[in-house]
C-alpha cells in the first residue's frame, strides 16, 4: 500500500508530465516527468532493465521535501517513465528522501538505501539517517528497523547534519561495501561500511579525508574499480577557483589511486574535475551487465539553477550516460556506444579550411553528433577556433580553443539568459600541436562536449527556441578541419 503523500505525487506527476509534448522534452536525456529533479539516485540493472530514480519535487519546478521519481530503460537512452517510488512519509524521512542507490539482493529483491532527513528544531536543521527500502510486488516498501545507520555508526566527533548520499556496491566475495558522505569540523570525509545483507551495515574506516584541499563537504561519493585503479568520485561544495582546474561554487572530482582495503583507505595517486562545463552535479556510476563503467549525471549546477527554470512544467535533465576508463591515472569519458544506434544522416566534410566564419551544407541541427578533427594548416596557422550551435540571428552558444593558453571554452552568455549567473567556463586541454578532437552531442537543450576522446568533458544547458538550429565555424588563420555528422533519432 503506498501514502497518501506517494499517491498525490503520483497523480500529480501524471496529470502534468503526460500532457508535455515529446517535443518539450531532451529526445534520449532523461528530464523530470513533473517539477523539480537534482541527483540521479538508484542507479541498477534489475529484472532484466536498467532502473534511474532520481531527487524529485514533483509540485514545482524547484527544490521541495524530496521524492525519488523513477524511470526504466532497456539502452540507456529511451526511457520510461515509472510511478514515484518513494515520498516523505515516514518518521525518519518526514521532511524528505534524500540521494542514495540501489542493489540486487541475493534472494532477488531490489533493494534501496537512501537518506532519510528530518527537521529536528525551530531553525529546520535536519537530522540524516541511512534508510532501506525494499521492492515487494509494485512496491518499494520501506523497511520498519529503519534507520540503518546514523551517526551512532560514525567516529566520535563527526556531524549527525551531513551524513548523507550512501552509495552501495557488490563486493568481490558477494557481499556489500558502502560510502557515504560524511562531515568533521565541516571538512568533507567518505565513511566506508560493509554489509552481508543490505540491511545490517559496519562502520570499516575513513576512505579519504579532504582536509580542506577541495571545497567543504563531498556529497554524492561513488567508489570503484576500474583498469587496475580504484576511482573515489565525488561532488565538493564550496569550491575555490584554481588556475587550471577547479571553478569555484559546486563541483565535481575524482581522486585515482589505489585501495589499501586493510586500513580502508584510498592511497591518491591524481585529482581531476570530471567535467568542467557550467552543468554538471552529482555524478554516480553503474556496471552494466556487459561489465562496463557507466556514469551518469545531473545536467545542472546549484549555482545557475534560476535559469531555465520557467520554461516548462518540468526542470533538469541528466546527462547522457558515459563509459568511463582510467588511462595513466587519467579518467576518460565518451558517450555509451548504444549512441551509435541513433545515428542517422551521415554529412562528411574532409580537409576544410576554415577561416572566417563558415557554415556548410547538411550541418546544423538541435539533435546530433557532431564529429570535428581540427589542425594547422601547412602555410597559415591558427590561434583560435570556435564553433557556434544553437544559433539563430540573435542568439548561439559557443566552444572556443584558444592555442595560447591550452583552454576550450563553452560559453552559452548569448543563449538568450535574462540571469546573471555563470554562462561560460573553460577547461585545460593538452597541447597535440593545434590538432584537437571534438565531439559534441547535441539533444534540443544541451550541450555535451567530448575533447581529445574524453580526456576533458564540457556540459551545458541552454533553453532557447528549437528554430536556432544553425551551426558555424571560424579560425583566425586557417585551419583545415574533417566534420561527420549524424542527426540522432529513435525512428
Ligand atoms: C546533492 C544533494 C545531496 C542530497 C540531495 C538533496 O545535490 O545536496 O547531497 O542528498 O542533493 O536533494
Amino acid at each position: 500500500m503506498s501514502s497518501q503523500t506517494l499517491s498525490d505525487a503520483r497523480q500529480y506527476e501524471k496529470t502534468i508530465g503526460d500532457a508535455v509534448p515529446e517535443t518539450d522534452r531532451p529526445l534520449f536525456h532523461l528530464s523530470s516527468y513533473s517539477g523539480w529533479m537534482n541527483d540521479p539516485n538508484g542507479f541498477s540493472f534489475y529484472n532484466g532493465e536498467y532502473h534511474l530514480f532520481y531527487q524529485y519535487f514533483p509540485y514545482d519546478n524547484r527544490w521541495g521535501p524530496m521524492h525519488w521519481a523513477h524511470a526504466t530503460s532497456n539502452d540507456l537512452l529511451k526511457w520510461k517513465f515509472q510511478p514515484a517510488a518513494l515520498a516523505p512519509d515516514t518518521r525518519p524521512d518526514a521532511d524528505g528522501c534524500f540521494s542514495g542507490s540501489a542493489i540486487e539482493l541475493d534472494d532477488g529483491r531490489h533493494l534501496l538505501l537512501y537518506t532519510g532527513v528530518n527537521v529536528t528544531d525551530k531553525y529546520g536543521t535536519y537530522i540524516q539517517q541511512q534508510c532501506v527500502a525494499v521492492k515487494e510486488g509494485e512496491e518499494y516498501v520501506k523497511y520498519e528497523g529503519n534507520p540503518v545507520l546514523t551517526s551512532k555508526d560514525l567516529p566520535e566527533g563527526y556531524s549527525r547534519y551531513d551524513f548523507r548520499d550512501p552509495k552501495m556496491f557488490r563486493l568481490k566475495d558477494g557481499t556489500f561495501g558502502c560510502v557515504i558522505c560524511a562531515c568533521k569540523d565541516k571538512d568533507g570525509r567518505i565513511a566506508y561500511y560493509t554489509s552481508k545483507d543490505g540491511f545490517d551495515w559496519t562502520f570499516k574506516g575513513i576512505l579519504a579525508e579532504n582536509n580542506g584541499r577541495f571545497g567543504t563537504i563531498w556529497e554524492c561519493p561513488d567508489f570503484f574499480e576500474l583498469d587496475g585503479k580504484h576511482v573515489l568520485i565525488c561532488s565538493p561544495m564550496n569550491m575555490r577557483k584554481t588556475r587550471t582546474k577547479y571553478n569555484p561554487g559546486n563541483g565535481t572530482m575524482c581522486l585515482i589511486g589505489t585501495f589499501d582495503e586493510e586500513n580502508t583507505k584510498l592511497i591518491e595517486e591524481n585529482d581531476q574535475p570530471v567535467d568542467g562545463g557550467i552543468d554538471f552535479y552529482a555524478p554516480t556510476t553503474i556496471l552494466t551487465p556487459d561489465g562496463r563503467r557507466v556514469m551518469i549525471a545531473w545536467m545542472q549546477n546549484w549555482e545557475t539553477i534560476v535559469y531555465g527554470a520557467k520554461k516548462f512544467p518540468w526542470y533538469g535533465e541528466m546527462t547522457i550516460p558515459r563509459e568511463l576508463h582510467v588511462r595513466d591515472n587519467h579518467l576518460y569519458q565518451t558517450p555509451i556506444r548504444e549512441l551509435d544506434g541513433l545515428r542517422r544522416n551521415k554529412v562528411e566534410y574532409k580537409d576544410v579550411k576554415v577561416s572566417d566564419w563558415m557554415s556548410f551544407e547538411g550541418i546544423q541541427g538541435r539533435i546530433l553528433d557532431l564529429n570535428i578533427e581540427i589542425r594547422p594548416d601547412d602555410v597559415e596557422d591558427y590561434k583560435h577556433f570556435e564553433i557556434r550551435f544553437a544559433q539563430d540571428d540573435e542568439l548561439f552558444t559557443s566552444v572556443r580553443y584558444r592555442r595560447s593558453d591550452g583552454f576550450v571554452t563553452v560559453d552559452r552568455n548569448y543563449c538568450g539568459s535574462r540571469h546573471a549567473v555563470i554562462h561560460q567556463r573553460k577547461m585545460k586541454v593538452d597541447d597535440r600541436g593545434g590538432c584537437i578532437k571534438l565531439r559534441i552531442i547535441l539533444d534540443r537543450f544541451s550541450a555535451e562536449v567530448f575533447i581529445n576522446d574524453g580526456a576533458q568533458v564540457l556540459s551545458t544547458t541552454f533553453y532557447t527556441r528549437q528554430t536556432a538550429d544553425r551551426i558555424s565555424f571560424s579560425s583566425d588563420g586557417v585551419a583545415v578541419m574533417d566534420i561527420e555528422k549524424y542527426d540522432l533519432s529513435f525512428d
